[in-house]
């Protein structure tokens, strides 16, 4: 059993389509076991995406993810974190599988609706985070 760190993030909100993205996990064989909405804080937001420090769109990505309310999820079951990842599709959503989350709701790569965590060391790091 395994378990994920899944976030909706504000674009969803915003346009109110947080119910039809919390469905579709909920449609799956994966079950919900923690869900929360937050408004990210700088420090928060800031520690989650550690990672991308030095990347070019850093600061836009902390501006975005801080902007408005984020739903946080722990989504379990087997192989959850590689089901969640391939349920969101591609990180750009140009890319992404129409069907997917981010091919069907995402609209550039920063406002890519969703994020879920790419492994278990950082499902688990990610989960001490937001919960
Ligand atoms: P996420 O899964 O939340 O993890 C890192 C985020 O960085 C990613 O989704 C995108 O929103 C963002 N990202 C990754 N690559 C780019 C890029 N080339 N330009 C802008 N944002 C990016």
């Amino acid at each position: 059993m395994e378990r994920t760190l899944v976030l909706i993030k504000p674009d969803v909100l915003e346009r109110k389509l947080m119910g039809e993205i919390i469905s579709v996990y909920e449609k799956t064989n994966l079950h919900i076991a923690a869900i929360k909405i937050i408004k990210p804080t700088e420090q928060i937001a800031e520690k989650h995406y550690i990672e991308h420090k030095e990347k070019p769109f850093y600061v836009e990505l902390i501006r975005y993810i801080t902007r408005g309310e984020v739903c946080a999820l722990i989504i379990e079951g087997e192989n959850a974190i590689t089901e969640v990842r391939k349920i969101n599709g591609d990180t750009d959503p140009e890319k992404a599988e129409p069907a997917s989350i981010r091919g069907k709701y995402g609209i550039s790569k920063t406002e890519n609706s969703v994020h879920s965590s790419d492994s278990k060391e950082s499902s688990e790091r990610e989960i001490s985070i937001w919960f």
